[in-house]
């Protein structure tokens, strides 16, 4: 299924946050949006999952979704977001529990998701128990047992040092490269960006207007973090967005 966003805009009372945004999220790419803070990256992606509503534009699925998808468009947080008085099994069930199934369907899709990520040593595991690197990886799987067409990613990596967020980046490329996902991926992080974007999108300040579209050919299996090639394109992204960030830099929300 892919997504195509037409003419979105977004007002928040006098605040113009989103203006004009046109893009479509291909069915089986990744498509990273990086611009400066407070440029309304977050809100595209509360638009995208339908948590608000768009001032103009819309948002159409084109195409089915997965087949046995329960949730079409699937958050996945920064913070993890996950339940410490559930072991991981009880965290992904949890994103089930809503959708009449039966328990061995939930208790089938809970192993097919860990066997998926490589996380069924962890079923019975508490939070606690856990890195953060390791309870992202749940937080994955756990978005990944409804099947859902497009993955929503707000800056899923920030939380983690650059250690962990190195190997999550790893394990995101071989993943994609069983599964051939959808997502949306928002981040701050232009190295991150540019290893696992099939496209990146480059928005300008607030209000966020779209400043850049750059596609990426290398297949993400070949992208290492020392390549030259990857190297000049991050350069110029950060090129298109040193200015904005700088302006934004100065921006107040009443301005
Ligand atoms: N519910 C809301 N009501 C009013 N203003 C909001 C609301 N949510 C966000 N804003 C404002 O809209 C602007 C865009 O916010 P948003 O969180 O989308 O930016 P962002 O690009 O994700 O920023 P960051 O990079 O810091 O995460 C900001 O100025 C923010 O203060
Ligand atoms: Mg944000």
């Amino acid at each position: 299924m892919d997504l195509e966003i037409r003419n979105l805009t977004h007002r928040y009372d006098d605040l113009d946050v989103l203006r004009d945004v046109t893009l479509t999220i291909p069915s089986g790419q990744i498509v990273c949006i990086v611009g400066p803070s407070g440029c309304g990256k977050s809100t595209l992606l509360r638009l995208l999952g339908g948590l608000e509503q768009p001032t103009q534009g819309e948002i159409l699925e084109v195409g089915a979704p997965p087949k046995g998808s329960l949730n079409p468009l699937t958050y996945i947080f920064q913070d993890f977001a996950l339940l410490p008085w559930r072991t991981v099994s009880g965290n992904i069930s949890l994103v089930l529990e809503g959708h009449q199934l039966g328990k061995s369907e939930i208790q089938g899709r809970i192993s097919d998701v860990l066997a998926r990520t490589r996380l069924s040593d962890f079923a019975g595991v508490y939070p606690r128990q856990l890195s953060g690197g390791m309870k992202q990886r749940v937080a994955i799987a756990r978005a990944l047992a409804v099947d859902p067409a497009v993955l929503l990613m707000d800056e899923p990596l920030s939380a983690l040092d650059s250690q962990t967020r190195e190997l999550l980046m790893d394990d995101l490329v071989s993943l994609w490269e069983r599964e051939r996902f959808t997502a949306c991926y928002i981040t701050h992080n232009l190295n991150e960006a540019v290893r696992l974007g099939h496209r990146v999108v480059v928005l300008s300040r607030r209000p966020g207007e779209i400043r850049e579209i750059v596609d990426i050919d290398t297949p993400l299996s070949e992208r290492s973090a020392d390549s030259a090639h990857l190297g000049r394109i991050q350069t110029q992204l950060w090129e298109m967005m040193r200015e904005e960030a700088l302006t934004a830099d100065r921006q107040l929300n009443d301005a």
